[in-house]
């Protein structure tokens, strides 16, 4: 659209001149941005905290809570926040501080008389928790790999799509969970890495896979290890609930020492979100296998560039926390059977749904409560029965059926009768 105006010179003379008022031409800066789509699991929390109802019960977003609603502080954490009180002032020991907890963290994953750590086999940095280890991970192949893919399993945690499409590296998927039997596609998944074209990159969940709670079992995964091995796919772990499938730490990590034993180059991100309760803290360790030492010294480098760019530096106070309960013999006991704790609890309250679920006579089978693992259980409830919890009765959780696993609610939920 255009105007006409006059415009004055300084002698006094006047011009007529046609102005562009066309609304692209005077588009402001951000106009074009539309509100984003809504985070499947922190949107649920959105809708809990905005629902008036006293009744309401938030099964959504994956941190574990105590019988009241309520997060739950580690004793061990309590303690090694004592005891280490002040340090995290101290700027003099950050680095020592960085390069101690990456140790730390990947004797736990890789472990302790682990070969890759004895000979300095691995690259690793702290992150900001599982999200923060994936997405420098992410940002690591797209600068080393620029044209490759990753493959995700089907269903997998939201985020991982999102975290690799911002790092603008393209998503694939396999077969991992079967809707039919509520358990793995194993074939499938098998079929999928045989057939993804040699050298790709695939995402496996070490234990406690998100959202479905169904892992492979040992002779599985030295299948997907093997066939892995002969396609020379790069495996890449996100291993945010260690501890949380089994309730032993070590147990948790067999799938990666399987690949381990097996010859792998492969990467790790790690969390101690779940299994120390360090929630808001976010600490998390991103590491990667290498050839040798001075392989690892140059990937540790990109690493660090990378996390410069982006953050500058992880705050240090996490990382303290983890190394003071990692290298206290007495600590780490009481870590361990804390964690045993919250894994019997979630076990414990799997078997009061379920049974609360066939007291009411309901049609559908309830047995995969059971058999999964976790902090979730993979209801198998449809979007709209979902949204019905959700109108009739208050209950949140995320769209694919997901539950988190706490006392009280389940309880509740089975009362409820979806
Ligand atoms: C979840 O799956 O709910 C957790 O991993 C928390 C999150 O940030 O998504």
């Amino acid at each position: 659209m255009w105007s006409r105006h006059l415009i004055r010179f300084s002698n006094n003379r006047w011009m007529s001149t046609s102005v562009a008022t066309n609304v692209k031409n005077i588009m402001g800066w951000w106009d074009h941005v539309l509100p984003a789509p809504k985070d499947p699991i922190t949107s649920v929390t959105e809708a809990f905290l905005s629902d008036p109802s006293p009744l309401k019960l938030n099964l959504g977003v994956g941190a574990y809570r105590d019988d009241e609603g309520k997060p739950v502080t580690l004793e061990c954490v309590r303690r090694a926040a004592e005891s280490i009180s002040g340090c995290e002032f101290l700027e003099s020991t950050k680095a020592t501080t960085k390069s101690k907890f990456v140790q730390d963290s990947v004797k736990l994953a890789y472990g302790n008389d682990s070969n890759v750590v004895r000979e300095g086999r691995f690259a690793g940095v702290p992150a900001l928790s599982g999200t923060g280890a994936c997405r420098l991970f992410a940002q690591f192949q797209r600068r080393f790999y620029p044209d490759s893919q990753i493959f995700l399993p089907t269903p997998t945690w939201s985020n991982h799509h999102d975290i690799w499409r911002d790092s603008q590296v393209c998503t694939s998927t396999y077969h991992y969970y079967d809707p039919d039997t509520k358990g793995l596609q194993f074939q499938a998944l098998m079929n999928d890495i045989k057939n993804a074209p040699d050298r790709s990159f695939f995402l496996l969940h070490p234990c406690a896979h998100n959202p479905t709670g169904v892992d492979p079992n040992y002779e599985q995964w030295k299948e997907i290890s093997h066939i892995c091995k002969i396609k020379n796919h790069f495996p890449f772990f996100d291993m945010a609930y260690q501890g949380i499938a089994s309730g032993d730490l070590e147990r948790d990590a067999t799938a990666i020492r399987i690949f381990l034993e097996d010859g792998h180059l492969l990467g790790c991100a790690q969390s101690f979100s779940k299994n120390m309760g360090l929630y808001g803290h976010r600490v998390g360790c991103v590491s990667i296998v290498s050839r040798d030492e001075n392989q690892a010294t140059a990937i540790k480098s990109q690493l660090q560039q990378i996390v410069r760019a982006m953050y500058s530096s992880s705050p240090v106070h996490g990382p303290l926390l983890v190394s003071a309960i990692l290298n206290d013999a007495d600590l780490k006991a009481l870590w361990e059977e804390e964690v045993k704790v919250m894994v019997d609890r979630l076990i414990r309250m799997r078997i009061t749904l379920r049974q609360n679920l066939e007291e009411l006579n309901s049609s559908a089978s309830w047995e995969h409560i059971t058999k999964q693992v976790g902090m979730f259980y993979f209801s198998g409830l449809s979007p709209k029965e979902v949204d019905q919890l959700q109108r009739d009765f208050h209950i949140y959780m995320t769209n694919d059926g997901r539950i988190r696993g706490d006392k009280q609610q389940c309880g509740l939920l089975g009362k409820c009768n979806p």
